[in-house]
């Protein structure tokens, strides 16, 4: 180890100039997810949710993004912006959720359900989104969901957390839900929810939809153990908004614990606690400040998309920037 680098792991200590002149020398945009690391949100020129990541990914003048993120939000990335180069400093980093339903699986079942519309949660491969009609984040689902003729039958997937919060708003009942979870949200559950809440019940409530425990708060918030009015079901953009207009001195927080960056610097003066410390994803943690020097050094690892698999996805995924309030970067 170089007496520049620091002390464990041989990272140079000017890493953070290194990494923006690089991005210059490669005219690239580093876009971050708000779970990845403190110090890769930091560096970044737009942090966000899964939907505002894929409207500045549209958006972008650079002919390079690095994703600092997981393998399916890049590839969104490469499906909107295809004569871009797309990289991703971890090309291993995945997601367990999208991991539920392949591209084969969707037809399958959408064989079964001739005629009906298939709404696609964004955590899905691309040759998922070329099989789908319109893709959703959790911040649209439910506008998404609210846009399709009531009388036509949808296939939601694959996250049946969100799926459930999308058919209690809508009323729908002619949805039908995959049965995938996100293995870090569907730990977060109703025993954690309610002994944090009882630990402290007068502190606000902030929870991503795909949590285990989203069905439990609406629960707990109508038998009156939650106050429904501090019980928030949020995408992670609407939490940095809900965090800059909150007036609790504390919010707990069910969701990936790399959210609580975001939220402590929307509102320094609040407490923002995890309802559930060990809710860490290890593949958005997969993204490091080396492996982020290294793919702008090597220019890898490069995301592809066959052209007509990009060419069916966009049109699903286009119609989903298409609908639904904007969400937040931070830049
Ligand atoms: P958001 O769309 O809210 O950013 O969530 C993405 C995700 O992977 C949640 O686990
Ligand atoms: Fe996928 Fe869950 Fe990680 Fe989000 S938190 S990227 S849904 S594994």
């Amino acid at each position: 180890m170089t007496s520049s680098s620091t002390e464990s792991t041989g990272l140079p200590a000017d890493w953070a100039e290194e990494v923006r002149r690089l991005a210059r020398e490669r005219d690239a945009v580093i876009l971050a997810h708000n779970y990845q690391l403190p110090e890769i949100q930091d560096i970044a020129d737009h942090v966000g949710d899964s939907l505002a990541l894929s409207r500045a990914a549209a958006a972008v003048d650079a002919s390079t993004i690095v994703f600092c993120g997981v393998h399916f939000m890049a590839e969104t990335a490469k499906i909107l912006s295809y004569d871009k180069t797309v990289l991703i400093p971890d090309e291993r980093a995945g997601c367990s959720l999208a991991d539920t339903i392949t591209a084969d699986q969707l037809r399958a079942w959408k064989a079964e359900h001739p005629g009906a519309v298939v709404v696609s949660y964004v955590n899905t491969t691309a040759a998922v989104k070329a099989e789908t009609d319109v893709c959703c984040t959790s911040s649209n689902a439910v506008d998404v969901v609210a846009s399709i003729d009531p009388d036509t039958e949808i296939l939601f997937c694959p996250d049946q957390f969100l799926g459930a919060h999308v058919q209690r708003i809508t009323g729908r009942t002619n949805m039908h839900i995959w049965m995938g979870e996100c293995h870090v949200h569907a730990g977060i559950n109703g025993a954690d929810l309610r002994a944090k809440v009882e630990a402290d019940p007068e502190a606000e409530l902030f929870i991503h939809p795909e949590c285990g425990c989203a069905t439990s708060a609406l629960y707990l918030a109508g038998a009156g153990v939650v106050p429904a009015e501090r019980t928030k079901i949020l995408s992670t953009s609407g939490m940095v908004t809900a965090a800059q207009q909150t007036t609790a001195s504390k919010v707990l927080v069910a969701t990936e614990t790399g959210m609580l960056h975001q939220l402590r610097k929307a509102n320094p003066l609040v407490i923002f606690e995890p309802v559930n410390r060990a809710a860490v994803c290890k593949y958005m943690k997969m993204i490091t400040p080396e492996k982020l020097l290294r793919s702008l050094r090597t220019m890898t690892d490069e995301v592809t998309v066959p052209a007509d698999v990009a060419e069916r996805a966009r049109r699903s995924v286009e119609r989903m920037i298409a609908i639904g309030t904007p969400s937040r970067t931070a830049e």
